[in-house]
């Protein structure tokens, strides 16, 4: 199978696995508590090569694969989904569309900040842009030569602790004309680009959600993702880029509950009720038998979907991957909790924070329901409008 792990793979997986048991594990209870953004752990994925891996060793990179990106994933996000989530997104998502889309000079600024520490953050979403996202608002005007960027996202991931933001915005010509949704770079600190309000969230605490406020934003001309031959990379092209993140996702919901799988499985072994391991009773024997299988799946699926990727995953496989993740995650976060009885729902043991923690998967980068959506568009073969008017004007 193209997604069996290699002896390098193998290798990088064990040495991770060390490292988050380590290092990263014992920082995510209080970063969970703190709500602060865990720059320690960010230093630590630096110092070890694990910031960037994806990106090319021209670019000062490991040159890995999303396949190496996943298992990296896997095994931060068992310990830490913080952490995990931060090895996607600088190994995954924004990263990856710069290194395939960019100029030269946006390559080098986008690895140079990523191997320097920073998560880019993805701008897509607005208050009334959410799953139908192509009918986000923001606008770039393109103005003697620059764009002037306005409008207001939210939910983004990173907002304020990111130094890199890619941005879809729809784009306008100088005389006015629309161009369509295109992907442009801002850099944190620039006047017109404000973080707003943060989002004060379920699970995933140790990453801001912000609003990013563009109030006529100025960035040149070199800012804009344009393809080799001069046109603006636009929706489908960032969208087929963006089925990266969404493994990437998935490895994460995928980490956060082998994580807690392996705290069960260990407790059914210790705990003694009725004078014998809880293990013994079948009731439970089933349970962890069930949430093996699901993860075993699940595991296969995101590696499947990183393994296939040419040059990014299949729109079909990430979405099959990711809803299978999540739901797997929801669901053997919540029986691992219920395996340590009253202990599960007690802020002293991790459980509670990881069943947080996978809540998010079905909801952030795509909703289950829309990627089920992607998925029926696959198997039927047809376009699956979801606006009521495009339906009908399709349709006659
Ligand atoms: P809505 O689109 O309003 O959906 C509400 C409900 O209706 C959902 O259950 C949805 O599935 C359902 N629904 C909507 N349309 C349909 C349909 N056609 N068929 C069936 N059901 C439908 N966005 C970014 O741009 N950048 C980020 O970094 C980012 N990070 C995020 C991090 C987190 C933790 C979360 C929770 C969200 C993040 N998002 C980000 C936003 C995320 O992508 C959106 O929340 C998501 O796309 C859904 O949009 P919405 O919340 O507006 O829900
Ligand atoms: N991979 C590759 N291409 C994609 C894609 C994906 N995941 N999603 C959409 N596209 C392409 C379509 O193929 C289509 O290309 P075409 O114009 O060349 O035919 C174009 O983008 C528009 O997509 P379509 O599915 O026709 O649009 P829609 O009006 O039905 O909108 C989406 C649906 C794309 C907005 C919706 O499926 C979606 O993904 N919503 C969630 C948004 C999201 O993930 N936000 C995360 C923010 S972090």
């Amino acid at each position: 199978m193209p997604f069996d792990l290699t002896e390098e793979q193998k290798a990088l997986e064990a040495r991770v696995r060390r490292l988050a048991t380590e290092r990263i594990a014992p920082r995510a209870a209080a970063i969970d508590r703190t709500e602060a953004y865990p720059w320690e752990n960010v230093a630590v994925l630096r110092e070890t090569g694990l910031l960037g891996y994806t990106i090319p060793k021209e670019y000062g990179g490991a040159g890995g694969n999303f396949l190496d990106a996943a298992v990296i994933v896997e095994e931060l996000a068992r310990a830490c989904g913080v952490t995990g989530r931060i090895a996607v997104e600088t190994n995954m998502g924004a990263i990856s569309a710069v290194m395939c889309h960019g100029t030269e000079d946006q390559k080098r600024l986008a690895a140079g900040l990523v191997l320097a520490g920073d998560k880019p953050a993805i701008c897509i979403t607005e208050p009334a842009a959410g799953s139908a996202a192509n009918e986000m608002t923001t606008r770039a005007d393109r103005h003697g030569g620059r764009w002037v960027i306005n409008g207001r996202k939210h939910w983004i991931t990173g907002g304020g602790t990111s130094r890199l933001y890619l941005v879809f915005a729809r784009a306008f010509a100088e005389d006015g004309r629309e161009l369509g949704i295109a992907g442009f770079l801002a850099r944190a600190g620039e006047t017109g680009l404000v973080v707003g309000r943060r989002e004060p969230t379920m699970g995933l605490r140790g990453i801001p959600e912000t609003e990013i406020l563009f109030e006529n934003l100025e960035i040149t001309d070199a800012m804009a993702l344009r393809h080799a031959d001069g046109r603006l990379v636009g929706f489908a092209d960032l969208m087929n880029a963006y089925n990266s993140q969404r493994v990437g996702a998935a490895a994460v919901a995928l980490g956060i509950a082998a994580g807690a799988f392996d705290l069960a499985l260990d407790f059914a072994r210790e705990r003694k009720q009725f004078g014998r391991p809880i293990g013994e009773f079948q009731g439970l024997q089933w349970k962890l038998a069930d949430m093996a299988i699901g993860l075993e799946a699940a595991r296969l699926m995101v590696r499947r979907a990183a393994a296939l990727a040419a040059p990014f995953p299949d729109p079909l496989l990430a979405a099959e991957a990711k809803v299978l993740a999540a739901e797997t995650a929801i669901r053997v976060t919540n029986e691992a909790l219920q395996i340590f009885g009253a202990r599960g729902y007690s802020r002293d043991f991790p459980l509670e924070r990881m069943a947080r923690d996978a809540r998010m998967f079905t909801i952030g980068g795509g909703t289950a329901e829309i990627l089920r959506t992607v998925i029926a568009s696959r198997l039927l073969g047809w376009k699956l409008p979801q606006r009521r008017a495009k339906a009908r004007a399709d349709a006659s």
